[in-house]
């Protein structure tokens, strides 16, 4: 069967911040080829889902959503699977899905245009070469971007911790090089950037040329018209010198850190090959805090490991009273295929994991509760980024990754305001606006 080429296509993002970077350089490469975005995804000549494999929940999904997409009257679209599952899964998704034309790793997606094309002339196309930095070359330049936009800047995991899929779907640890991310960044700027976010699976292991992140962002610092740097997900391990010093000294960089632990309990980072202890973790929160005392702090934590016990998890409940957090992600262990952890003995019963998921995510929510509650009457800035429910209202963005909600009359989304904070709450927070600083 051979289709004509499409003309409209959606793309649908599954899981990290990577991917939705991923998702908007397809984008721009299917509008260079004069290709129309569409956001409804049962219209589409081409829908991409663009998958998350991190647990098994996200991976199910995209089965349910592939099932969604055929339609009644047989002109189904072309459907590319792209992505972590798309890695890891490879020909088994199309055996599963036979709907499915095209399965697309995560370091492959650039040839899409291609393989489009060979899907219209009647094949079926799998790429799931991993082959680095190539698809940054390919790419078109950046035009288009939010006020908050996303830079990948490191690629793939050599950490191997024991329960993760990322070091097999993501591949070998990559930097890209330095000029190409300045270069990048600038165009953003120019394309009405305020904000960038530094993205990478290990983004604290760049490095190019014996330079570190650290370095990277003080370069980035220098660009006229970028307003605010923020950078996720780092690992305790690459938290340099010179990344801890520039929370100290750069300006641009806001009072933010993502440091994932997992868990409190030494034995479990062990069996986790975390290669950090609960300690070294929490020295060097006490080092970045002394250089940016107002830093908030967000973690990752995985409860119901196998073998963690009622005492491993306590150490998790009293790492997070001890490191103190304004917000975090947690999460019950999910068997991975393929992974360590998943063959472990003492797999934990799932009531044991739901229970302490639970606690640890009360706990979690009373902190950010209180963080939240110490900015309150705090004059400060607020990126505007979407609109709020109520007329005239916008949601903007704290230093702290805080949603701040402010009725502010004839500003528009992208403006940097200042805003006395008025109200907290769990969730998000009210401002009063003061002043507009930058359109
Ligand atoms: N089960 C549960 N959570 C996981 N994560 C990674 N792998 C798994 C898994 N198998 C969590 C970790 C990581 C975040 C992105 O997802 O906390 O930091
Ligand atoms: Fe996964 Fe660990 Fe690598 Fe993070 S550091 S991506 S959790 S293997």
């Amino acid at each position: 069967m051979t289709t004509d080429s499409p003309k409209t296509y959606a793309i649908k993002n599954y899981g990290c911040q990577m991917n939705v970077y991923d998702g908007e350089r397809m984008a721009e490469m299917f509008a260079a080829q004069g290709m129309t975005e569409t956001n409804d995804r049962n219209a589409a000549d081409l829908v991409v889902l663009n998958t998350c494999h991190i647990r098994e929940k996200a991976a199910e999904k995209v089965y349910s959503e592939i099932g969604r997409l055929r339609r009644k009257d047989g002109a189904d679209p072309i459907i590319a699977v792209a992505g972590c599952v798309a890695q890891a899964e490879g020909g088994e998704i199309s055996r599963r899905a036979p709907e499915v034309n095209i399965v697309v790793g995560p370091q492959a997606y650039h040839k899409l245009p291609e393989m489009v094309a060979a899907v219209a002339r009647g094949e079926r196309s799998v790429d799931l070469d991993l082959p680095g930095l190539d698809k940054f070359a390919v790419l078109p330049k950046r035009r288009k971007t939010g006020a908050m936009a996303f830079l990948t800047v490191q690629e793939g995991c050599d950490k191997f911790c024991t329960y993760c899929v990322v070091p097999y779907t993501r591949g070998a640890e990559i930097s890209r090089p330095f000029a190409e991310l300045i270069n990048e960044a600038k165009a953003l700027v120019d394309a009405g950037a305020k904000e960038i976010t530094l993205l990478g699976q290990n983004v604290n292991a760049w490095e190019a040329d014996g330079q570190d992140l650290g370095t990277l962002i003080r370069a980035l610092d220098r660009i006229d018209g970028l307003a605010r740097i923020r950078y996720m997900t780092s690992h305790p391990n690459d938290m340099t010198d010179g990344l801890i010093a520039a929370h100290g000294d750069v300006e641009k960089l806001m009072p933010f850190l993502h440091l994932p632990v997992q868990s409190g309990s030494d034995r479990i980072l062990k069996a986790m090959n975390r290669s950090h202890t609960r300690d070294s973790y929490l020295r060097i929160i006490e080092r970045v805090r002394a250089v940016r005392p107002d830093i908030a702090l967000s973690g990752d934590f995985i409860v119901g490991f196998p073998g963690e016990s009622d005492a491993d998890f306590e150490d998790t409940l009293s790492i997070v009273r001890d490191a103190g957090y304004a917000m975090a992600y947690s999460f019950k262990y999910s068997p991975r295929p393929g992974t360590p952890a998943a063959t472990m003995d003492n797999q934990i019963a799932n009531e044991v994991a739901d229970d302490r998921l639970q606690r640890l995510q009360t706990l979690l929510v009373d902190q950010q509760t209180a963080f939240n509650a110490t900015t309150l009457g705090r004059t400060t800035d607020i990126l505007l980024e979407r609109e709020g429910k109520l007329l005239g209202q916008l949601i903007g963005k704290s230093p702290w990754l805080q949603s701040v909600h402010v009725v502010a009359p004839g500003l528009n989304i992208g403006d940097i305001v200042t805003v006395d904070i008025t109200e907290t709450g769990p969730m998000s927070l009210k401002g009063e606006m003061l002043m507009k600083v930058a359109a």
